[in-house]
């Protein structure tokens, strides 16, 4: 899959620099926030290096000539210097910081927007918790890297060159150690720079792999505690804590090395420099002030290769993490609607056909879930479609709503190929109950508003009384109000039901997919909720996919699967003497009733 997020390979992350440059069409909205960001630079470095000239006055006019007045105007050119370099830097470190902050907030949105409307086979193929770290730590980054190193990459490119020149004016000779010593450290920052960017990477693969493990974990804890799992579990999870901190380790270790040596180097040139000009003073070759601002400028020089080094390592992260954010926004939907999508047809009928339909999930191409289908459903009548589990009865709710798209064949609405209309057109006719309801972690007015979400509380409450959901809502905590926990945690499976119910009543579609809908109800409920459905099928086709016979005798039409195909269709009593499948589905359910 040329689509799918991959790990980041160290391949990827020598793609360098280059691949920061699509984020520039991030930037460019607030191009005026930029234009002033870099005066503020501007005006902060220039500043700083006349810094240098004002210790300068302060050495030569104060402390050599001796002159009291002379220093203190001296002293006072020099706080009004810093004045302005703190004003200046205000200025710059607001805006740079907020640039940063604005922009990963955009990229955020994109492409979250992006991964809303991509075909769901998609996030078969990618793990959620890799893709949320895309949308977290990558980021986060990029944040830190517009936000703040790049401009103190900026900055300090502004003070070496600014730098490099005062030296040269003020003693061409001394300059010439500077110039040995900043290639001298150039040469480590080469070499480790990048080890520590591909460890970088690891790093942050292995901390989002802490991450999948942790949240899967938590989600499954009755499971895990239920087997006594919790110690096997701790091992697992410390195995990968550990791995990462290995990685971790071995990073910081090249990081520190490369820091120490850039350092030992560049003062080490600084060192021999102050003996040079020490001589030089000491002969009256060079003034007191000017080596003082030799040295000034000699240590600016340094730092600001020094910030380059780590600012250099830290963007060319940045750019491993842009091209991934990159590939996630340049992912396109394989289900997207047709460039001239044709008109729903809203004559109240709602004919539904299957015509030569074939269909095998993306991730499992090998095995047919779908195999044949040929199947007409009349509008307004409730069809039944039952067969043992795997039968690829779900599936077929999943087409119908096109999550998929079938590899051959065809779904027919109202005579139009599904993939000829409107993707919010065809799923806006359907409301669905699935086989296991998900609900959001929000309140009950929430998850049930999910159908219809300008609803008012009268419709609402009519929507779960019909579902008979009403009652025990009111016995929550706090009614309507009541918070469900994440997933709907705090409910029964038969009450979570219900609230699913609710939602696709309040809906009120013209088709209603119904798969097992009343499977986690209890007799007494069921019943009840029997009641509400049998009432809401009227004029309405109904997919019902069902295991109790109660739910199936109804039925216009049964439709009974196996192994991805069609069997047999016809009404209760034709089946109970045609199907020796529908047979024997119908032996096990009195069966079962007995036992109740
Ligand atoms: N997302 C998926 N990816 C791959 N295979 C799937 C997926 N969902 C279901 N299947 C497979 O497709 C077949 C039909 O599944 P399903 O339609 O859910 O059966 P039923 O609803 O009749 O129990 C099964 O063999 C199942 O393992
Ligand atoms: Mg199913």
């Amino acid at each position: 899959m040329t689509n799918s997020v991959k790990p980041n390979t160290p391949n990827k992350q020598e793609k360098a620099l280059k691949s920061l440059l699509p984020i520039l069409a991030f930037i460019k909205p607030y191009k005026l926030m930029v234009f002033y960001a870099l005066m503020a630079l501007l005006v902060t470095s220039l500043v700083s290096l006349s810094i240098g000239q004002g210790v300068k006055f302060v050495i030569d006019k104060g402390f050599v000539a001796g002159s009291q007045s002379e220093l203190q105007s001296s002293i006072f050119f020099l706080i009004g210097l810093v004045a302005l370099l703190a004003i200046g830097t205000f200025c710059r470190f607001y805006l740079m910081s907020w640039l940063g902050e604005r922009v990963s907030a955009d990229i955020r949105k994109t492409v979250f927007n992006r991964l809303i409307t991509l075909h769901p086979s998609y996030f078969e193929e990618n793990r959620s918790g890799e893709l949320m770290s895309r949308l977290t730590t990558d980021t986060t980054l990029l944040q830190s890297i517009i936000g703040s190193s790049f401009s103190m990459a900026l900055r300090s490119l502004l003070m070496l060159v600014g730098a490099l020149t005062m030296l040269l004016i003020t003693n061409i000779n001394l300059t010439m150690y500077i110039l040995i010593g900043v290639p001298l450290a150039l040469i480590p920052m080469i070499f480790h720079g990048k080890k520590v960017r591909k460890l970088a990477s690891h790093s942050q693969d292995s901390i989002a792999d802490i991450g999948t493990y942790a949240g899967e974990i938590i989600q499954n804890i009755k499971v895990v505690q239920s087997f006594t799992h919790e110690n096997k579990e701790k091992l697992a999870f410390a195995d990968e804590v550990e791995i990462a901190f290995d990685i971790a380790k071995r990073r910081i270790r090249q990081r520190s090395l490369l820091i120490a040596s850039v350092i030992f180097l560049a003062f080490s040139a600084i060192s021999v420099m102050l003996w040079s000009g020490g001589r030089d003073v000491i002969s009256g070759a060079m003034s007191a002030g000017d080596l003082g601002a030799f040295v000034f400028y000699a240590i600016m020089l340094a730092m600001s290769v020094g910030t380059i080094a780590e600012v250099y390592g830290e963007l060319q992260r940045a750019a491993g993490s842009a091209t991934r954010l990159l590939e996630l926004m340049s992912v396109d939907s394989e289900i997207i609607d047709p460039s001239t999508p044709a008109q729903m047809p809203d004559n109240k009928e709602n004919i539904i056909e299957f015509k030569q339909l074939k269909f095998n999930y993306p991730s499992r191409p090998d095995v047919s879930a779908l195999n044949n289908i040929n199947l007409t459903i009349p509008t307004g009548k409730v069809i039944a479609i039952v067969g043992p589990s795997g039968a690829g009865k779900t599936t077929l709710f999943e087409l119908l709503q096109r999550f998929y798209d079938p590899q051959q064949g065809s779904i027919l609405f109202n005579n139009a190929d599904i993939t000829q209309l409107k993707l919010s057109d065809l799923r806006k006719t359907m409301g669905t109950v699935p086989q296991s309801p998900i609900l959001f972690s929000s309140n009950v007015w929430h998850n049930i508003r999910y159908g219809k979400p300008e609803a008012t509380e009268a419709e609402v409450i009519n929507a779960a009384k019909r579902a008979h959901a009403h009652e025990f809502i009111e016995q929550l905590p706090e009614g309507y109000d009541s918070f469900l926990g994440e997933q709907g945690v705090r409910l029964s499976g038969g009450q979570k039901q219900r609230i699913a119910l609710a939602r696709a009543i309040l809906k009120d579609p013209a088709v209603l997919l119904l798969d097992e809908a009343t499977s986690a109800l209890d007799a007494e409920s069921e019943h009840l909720v029997q009641a509400a459905l049998q009432e809401l099928m009227i004029n309405r086709t109904t997919l019902i996919i069902a295991h109790r016979l109660s739910t199936v005798m109804h039925a216009d039409l049964i439709v009974v699967m196996k192994y991805g195909e069609v069997i047999d269709t016809g009404t209760h009593k034709s089946l109970l003497t045609s199907s020796a499948l529908y047979q024997r589905l119908c032996e096990l359910q009195f069966d079962q009733n007995k036992e109740l």
